[in-house]
């Protein structure tokens, strides 16, 4: 027998409305987490990741049209009356924002905005509140904690505000917690620090984590699963450990060739993978890494290629993680990978 998914999107279309009329953002994303799963969502700026955060927060830009299906715990949001989502949104899901900073109110302290949630979800009273806070901010591990609960957030570093957003993340126990890029405003050796309390935490409680980054070096450490995206849709998911050992889809080749690496010779030159992510105006129809894939032919502008199933390799099906299974979304992946 299988259990609800914690987190199930089917089919999620997002078309956003521009200048130039409606444009498709997201098409057709579809992927399940379960309870206390870690998945990492990867791929170049403008290919979909935040929206896909916004979307599974009910977030998106007004006048936005969502097809498919979001279920959380089985239930549908998509469609919910406003005000049920604003109390799954703030109960249920936590999500962590890219730059502290914006994401904080700056005249308000750092225990008014941990209460808010408290008191609007939980019906805590105000001076619970503050215990609930401190609570937090130790959990957290924010240094000198119980005094700069009256503190504002432009008298804390980035870091330090980071672990704020991350106990206001946290208040209400939610069942899911997305972080979106929530390191790259931090100096590297604080990126690695606040990643590894960002899933200690999510293990603790038993959360799924959907951590959205453009660093597989990061990734590597901290997820399950990661899904690729290229232009509005998954382009590969495997198991992370799978995912490093195998990379099926050209798109994510050209992202692993990319990534910078320790003990490459001085004055090696990167590789890029050329062209850029296109506009959404000028997406392909079909595959949208089309224009800029060395193994290109005629079926890869014909239609979207389905995720097709890929072959687990014998060294992971040990794993203690259940979902073994390895998704690619090229028509041409078999013959690629004979190549390489
Ligand atoms: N409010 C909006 N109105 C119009 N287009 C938008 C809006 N928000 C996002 N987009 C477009 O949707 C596409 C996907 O954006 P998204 O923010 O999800 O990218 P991303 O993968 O998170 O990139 P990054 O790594 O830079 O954060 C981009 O082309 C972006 O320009
Ligand atoms: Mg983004």
């Amino acid at each position: 027998m299988t259990s609800t998914p914690l987190l199930s999107i089917q089919n999620l279309c997002v078309s956003l409305e521009t200048a130039q009329g409606q444009v498709e953002a997201l098409r057709g994303l579809s992927f399940d987490m379960q309870s206390g799963e870690k998945m990492g969502l990867i791929g170049e700026s403008g290919c979909g990741k935040s929206l896909t955060a916004l979307a599974i927060m009910g977030l998106l830009p007004m006048r936005s049209k969502v097809t498919g299906s979001i279920k959380l715990n089985g239930t549908e949001l998509i469609g919910m009356r406003d005000e049920n989502m604003c109390r799954i949104r703030g109960a249920r899901m936590g999500m962590i924002f890219q730059e502290p900073m914006t994401a904080l109110n700056p005249v308000q302290t750092i225990w008014q905005q941990i209460a808010e949630p408290l008191q609007l979800h939980q019906g805590m009273s105000k001076s619970a509140t503050q215990l609930r806070a401190l609570e937090l901010l130790e959990r957290v591990q924010l240094s000198r904690a119980k005094e700069r609960l009256m503190a504002y957030p432009h008298q804390l570093s980035g870091g330090q505000r980071q672990r704020v957003m991350i106990a206001m993340a946290l208040a209400c126990q939610p069942d899911i917690l997305i972080a979106d890029e929530p390191t790259t405003a931090l100096d590297v050796t604080v990126q690695k620090e606040v990643l590894n309390l960002i899933s200690q935490l999510v293990s603790e409680d038993g959360m799924g984590l959907l951590l959205i980054s453009h660093d597989l070096g990061l990734m590597r450490d901290q997820v399950d699963r990661v899904m690729v995206m290229y232009g509005g849709s998954v382009v590969e998911s495997a198991p992370t450990q799978n995912l490093f050992q195998h990379r099926r889809h050209p798109y994510t080749q050209g992202l692993f060739a990319a990534r910078p690496q320790l003990g490459l010779k001085r004055g090696t030159r990167l590789t890029t993978i050329p062209g850029q992510v296109p506009d959404l105006l000028n997406w392909p129809t079909a595959c949208a890494f089309a224009d800029r894939c060395a193994h290109v032919e005629g079926a890869c502008r014909d239609a979207l290629p389905p995720l097709s199933q890929a072959s687990i390799s014998s060294d992971f099906t040990n794993s203690n993680h259940s979902d073994t299974s390895h998704w690619v979304r090229c028509v041409k992946w078999q013959s690629i990978e004979s190549q390489t």
